[in-house]
């Protein structure tokens, strides 16, 4: 077991190249099992749920092999149709490999990827949306058998909620599937636009219109083909949160600066200067940050759900009183008791966090329970005055690649070691593996 040490109150300072993201690496690995042929990934961070998915790949009969950022997947042996219970209980995301296997082998057994530390997460319109291109799916005991009697067949599907991960399901499910599919309300986030660009290298039709509609055209085979990844906006914006709160300069490179433009408002109105420019963005920050009123996470182009904790983090410091309200999970609030021990003043009020301001945090030993909680525990520590112990690092491994040394290139003191000696610890929530 490892915690990561972080000695809080320095500025941070520096360049950092971003990672690539996590929310497209997963379902892009997944869509290699569509391709019957080698796919070569750039850009794929070095992250225990790549590693995961990796593993899911491998069982299906492919050949992975990484160099660096680069892994190769050879598919053209898949032929196993189960994915055993273990592997899908690793990462909820392993729930977008259903839509690929029932496209390339018509049929699929896996077990559900389980509950959730931050809320229920059921996969009920990935099944509905699937069944509605013709998969037969039965539920025993938690485990799902798929099959399609015959070739799926494209249709119109509307989703009642912009899933992403239903989203990337039917993706996976109908490029390969008879005739066109169409799914309105589908999520917008720049993962999909990944996913999608990643299918027509391969030799989809994948087609994004406005308006939140996918075309897809189904085609007989795909093949293989080389793509790069594009970056983690969420790594992103919780080395934004850091740099706000601790005040710095940083330039983040190898970014898609619009994937975020809609943060880069919340960073304003607390009193930072942000610069984006092709590839690069900067903050600035200086004195206190100020607080924000009205901070309502949503699907993308929205606030995302995923930095509401890092953000939430920066907060904590900041003159006045924030508001942030989480629409998109019922239960992503389980960073607050830990930050209020390191001396915030968070209320949750149903979906809302009421933050009052505070001159500042102090260190102490703080465990993560989730891999967005473990952002904003980072964050807060390195804005914290003293030494904080961060736990449940496995988490933070789930999302952020090597999070202590690049924190360190902006001039962070922290370092991770194995779990010292006997210190105590006022609460200790379950962990459990979740998505993020
Ligand atoms: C993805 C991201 C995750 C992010 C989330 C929302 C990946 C690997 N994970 O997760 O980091 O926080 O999007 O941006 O990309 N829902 C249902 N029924 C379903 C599916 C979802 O009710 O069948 C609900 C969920 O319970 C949740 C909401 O829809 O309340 C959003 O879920 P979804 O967009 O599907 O998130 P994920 O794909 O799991």
């Amino acid at each position: 077991m490892e915690e990561i040490i972080i000695r809080g109150g320095r500025r941070l300072e520096g360049k950092l190249r971003l990672q690539g993201s996590k929310n497209s690496s997963l379902p892009i690995l997944a869509a290699c099992v569509l391709a019957d042929g080698v796919s070569v990934l750039h850009n794929c961070p070095v992250l225990t749920d790549v590693a995961a998915a990796v593993r899911i790949l491998e069982h299906l009969g492919c050949t992975v092999t990484r160099e660096g950022h680069t892994l190769t997947v050879d598919s053209r042996g898949v032929s196993c149709y189960t994915v055993p219970e273990d592997m899908m209980h690793e990462m909820r995301s392993s729930i977008v490999f259903l839509g690929a296997m029932l496209g390339r082998l018509g049929k699929a057994e896996l077990c559900t990827p389980g509950g959730c530390e931050i809320g229920l997460r059921p996969i009920d319109l990935h099944l509905s949306s699937l069944r509605a291109l013709g998969a037969q799916i039965e539920e025993q005991n938690a485990c799902l058998h798929c099959v399609c009697r015959e070739k799926l067949k494209g249709t119109v599907i509307s989703l009642s909620f912009p899933s992403v991960g239903a989203t990337e399901n039917i993706m996976l499910a109908a490029v390969l599937a008879e005739g066109s599919t169409t799914i309105l309300n589908a999520a917008r986030e720049p993962e999909i636009d990944d996913l999608a660009a990643f299918l027509c290298a391969c030799g989809a039709k994948v087609q994004i219109c406005s308006g939140g509609a996918i075309r897809i055209e189904g085609v007989k085979k795909l093949h293989g083909a080389e793509h790069t990844v594009i970056s983690d906006r969420i790594a992103a914006l919780t080395y934004m949160a850091a740099a706000a709160a601790c005040g710095g300069d940083v330039v983040l490179e190898q970014v898609q600066t619009a994937h975020f433009l809609s943060v880069n408002r919340v960073f304003e109105q607390a009193g930072c200067r942000v610069t984006a420019t092709p590839g690069e963005v900067r903050i600035q920050s200086q004195g206190r940050l100020s607080a924000v009123r009205d901070i309502r996470t949503l699907p993308y182009p929205g606030f995302p759900t995923d930095a509401q904790a890092a953000v939430m983090a920066m907060l904590c410091t900041a003159k006045g009183t924030s508001v942030m309200v989480e629409t998109i999970f019922e239960n992503r609030f389980h960073h607050v008791h830990e930050l209020n021990r390191m001396g915030a003043r968070i209320r949750i009020e149903g979906r809302v966090a009421i933050i009052d301001g505070v001159a500042s945090l102090t260190g102490t030993a703080v465990t993560a329970v989730d891999l967005r909680a473990g952002g904003a525990l980072a964050v807060a520590g390195l804005a914290a005055k003293g030494e904080t112990v961060l736990r449940g690092v496995h988490h933070i491994d789930r999302g952020y690649e090597n999070i202590e040394a690049c924190l360190r290139a902006l001039c962070a003191d922290m370092e991770r070691s194995a779990v010292r000696g006997n210190r105590q610890q006022k609460f200790q929530p379950p962990v459990r593996q979740c998505g993020g």
